[in-house]
C-alpha cells in the first residue's frame, strides 16, 4: 500500500495519506508498521494484519501526539530507547477492550442452572471455589460471574474467589473501581441491577456494590509471562482473548489452562475462537463451553 506525503500549505505541515485518500497528521511508514506488529506480537501475543493498518494508525497516532512528535518514526525511535516507561502506554493502546455485562449469556445460564449447583454439590467439604476471568478487560465478565454466583447463592462459609487478569492497566483501574456509565447496565434485568448497583445522584453512572466487589480480585497479568496465580481453578473464562493470538501462541495458552484445572474443570471461551485441532486436553461439552479430561 503506497503512501503519499502531501504539503498543507496553510500550515505547512507535511502530512500524509493513509493511501485510501485519507489524509493523516502524521507519517506512518511500512518499516513503521512493521515494528510496531513486530513488538506488539513479541509483548502481547497479538497478531497485527496489514487490515489493521488503519486502528493502529489511530490508536498509536495519540502516543505521537502526546509527545509532540511529527512521525511515528520518532516515536517508535523513543519507544524502543526507553521500552520499560511507555510500553504499558504503548501496549494499552492496542489492546481491544470490547466487553459487555452478561456477554455471551450462554456461559452465565450454563453457570446458574448446572454449573454452580454442581460444584456445590462437589466441592462441598472443601468448601472454596476459584475462578478466573483472563483478559477480563473492564471486569464486566469477572461482575457477570459474580451476580451469578450471589444468584445461585453459596453459603457465606465458602472460600469464594474470582481472578480477574488482564495486560492493560486502564481497563484494570475501572474494574478496581466498578463504576460504569449507566448505558451499561441498560439492557439488563431492571430487578437484577436494583439488586447488584448503586445508581449515581445524576443517574448517568452506576458503581457495583460491595457485595460483588468482596469476589473479585483484579491483577495484572500478561497471558505471555509467568502467571504468578495459585491454582487450581474450577473454572476459567478466557473469552475473546486468543483469537488476537496465532495458533502456536492459542495452544500453549490452553495447554498453560489445563495444567491449572483439574480433571473435569471447565473452560469458556469466545464465540468466534475453536479448541479442537488445537489441543486435546478438553472435550467439548457444549457451545464454546469446554472440560478438561487430560
Ligand atoms: C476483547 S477483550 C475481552 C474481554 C472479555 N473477556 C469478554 O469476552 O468480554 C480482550 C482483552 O484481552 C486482553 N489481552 C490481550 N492480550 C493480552 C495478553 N497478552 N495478556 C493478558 N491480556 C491480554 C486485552 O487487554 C483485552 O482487555
Amino acid at each position: 500500500m503506497g503512501r503519499i506525503l502531501i504539503t498543507d500549505f496553510m500550515t505547512m505541515q507535511t502530512v500524509s495519506s493513509g493511501g485510501d485518500g485519507e489524509i493523516r497528521e502524521f507519517l506512518m511508514t511500512d518499516e513503521d508498521f512493521a515494528q510496531i506488529a513486530r513488538l506488539a506480537g513479541e509483548l502481547t501475543g497479538i497478531v497485527l494484519g496489514d487490515h489493521k493498518r488503519n486502528m493502529v494508525y489511530s490508536r498509536i497516532a495519540r502516543r505521537v501526539r502526546a509527545y509532540g512528535f511529527t512521525t511515528f518514526r520518532q516515536y517508535l525511535d523513543y519507544l524502543e530507547k526507553n521500552l520499560d516507561a511507555e510500553s504499558t502506554e504503548f501496549i494499552n493502546s492496542l489492546t481491544t477492550n470490547l466487553t459487555s455485562f452478561f456477554r455471551e449469556n450462554h456461559h452465565f445460564s450454563f453457570l446458574k442452572d448446572t454449573l454452580f449447583p454442581q460444584l456445590k454439590f462437589a466441592n462441598k467439604d472443601r468448601k472454596r471455589l476459584r475462578i478466573w476471568s483472563a483478559g477480563c478487560s473492564i471486569g464486566q465478565e469477572a461482575y457477570s460471574i459474580a451476580i451469578t454466583l450471589r444468584q445461585v447463592g453459596f453459603p457465606s462459609d465458602w472460600d469464594i474467589k474470582i481472578l480477574a487478569t488482564d495486560l492493560d492497566s486502564n481497563v484494570l483501574d475501572t474494574g478496581r473501581a466498578g463504576v460504569y456509565p449507566a448505558s451499561h447496565v441498560e439492557g439488563l434485568d431492571a430487578a437484577l441491577v436494583k439488586r447488584f448497583f448503586l445508581l449515581s445522584r445524576d443517574e448517568r453512572s452506576v458503581q457495583v456494590k460491595d457485595e460483588l466487589r468482596d469476589l473479585v480480585y483484579f491483577k495484572r497479568l500478561n497471558l505471555l509471562e509467568s502467571w504468578p496465580v495459585k491454582g487450581p481453578f474450577d473454572i476459567i473464562f478466557c473469552r475473546n482473548v486468543v483469537i488476537y493470538f496465532n495458533k502456536d501462541t492459542q495452544r500453549i495458552l490452553f495447554d498453560r489452562y489445563a495444567d491449572l484445572l483439574p480433571v473435569g474443570g471447565h473452560l469458556m471461551i469466545g464465540h468466534s475462537e475453536n479448541i479442537s485441532g488445537i489441543t486435546d486436553r478438553f472435550e467439548s461439552i457444549g457451545n464454546t463451553i469446554y472440560r478438561k479430561v487430560k
